[in-house]
């Protein structure tokens, strides 16, 4: 088995404590991203040594693929209905659990999946915890429909909030403009610092085209930040 990078072994070491907290019986959510794939490869260990019997519910086409090459049945959220625990990755930390997601481009099925759980717990490595929300881009998921109007309401709301930012980007993946498992677009918006993440996230839903945007406010209730070394610290 080739070694683990620093930044993945730390990946790793979130993803082993998160998947420690799996009881069997569970209804999960399965989160998206680098650290989820190590969840999910950690799932599955435990799936295949513990005999558990979950239902899983996933956020992403990317995780249900890679669930079922792992032998994880996956259902769908509504087939399922509620979630006892969702274990998701995060672009940013704050120090009142206030997240960034949407660096893989999934954060609608991300907060519909958290906001029908009774537990969210984030697995990150150390770069993910910041003082103030807002280093990190935030993904704005548009519809196509309008994304240049859209845009200008986007824009306009940041002006009223007094937020400089550089232009905002519509995300593109291998040279081609990238698309949402819904079939909708993103624009990353670079802000530097997000001073009040709540009227940020208050004047963005009211905006037309506007399906969801990144910033998952009061939805975590426990990060696990992962080491190098394996340790394990719980915010
Ligand atoms: C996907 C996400 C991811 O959880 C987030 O981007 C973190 O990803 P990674 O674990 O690869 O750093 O929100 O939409």
């Amino acid at each position: 088995m080739t070694e683990l990078s620093p930044t993945d072994a730390a990946k790793d070491a979130a993803a082993r404590a998160a998947v420690a907290l799996v009881q069997d019986g569970m209804r999960l959510g399965l989160g998206t991203g680098s650290t989820a794939v190590f969840m999910v490869h950690r799932l599955a260990a435990r799936i295949r040594a513990e005999g558990l019997r979950l239902r899983c519910a996933a956020t992403s086409r990317a995780t249900c693929e890679l669930a079922g090459r792992l032998g994880i049945a996956i259902e769908e959220l509504d087939e399922i209905g509620w979630l006892d625990l969702t274990l998701d990755g995060a672009d940013e930390i704050d120090p009142d659990l206030n997240l960034i997601k949407g660096g893989g481009g999934a954060h609608l099925r991300e907060k519909i999946t958290a906001a029908a759980s009774d537990r969210m717990v984030v697995v990150a490595d150390p770069a993910k915890v910041v003082e103030v929300l807002g280093a990190f881009h935030l993904p704005v998921e548009v519809t196509p429909f309008g994304v240049e109007t859209t845009r200008i309401h986007i824009q306009r709301l940041l002006d009223a909030m007094g937020m400089t930012q550089r232009p905002m980007l519509l995300r593109q993946r291998d040279g081609a403009i990238f698309r949402t498992d819904e079939g909708n677009l993103i624009l990353d918006l670079s802000l530097d610092r997000i001073a009040d993440p709540a009227a940020l996230g208050r004047g963005l839903n009211a905006i037309p085209g506007v399906v969801e945007h990144g910033l998952f406010l009061g939805m975590c209730h426990l990060a696990l930040i992962g080491s190098p070394d394996g340790s394990v610290i719980e915010l």
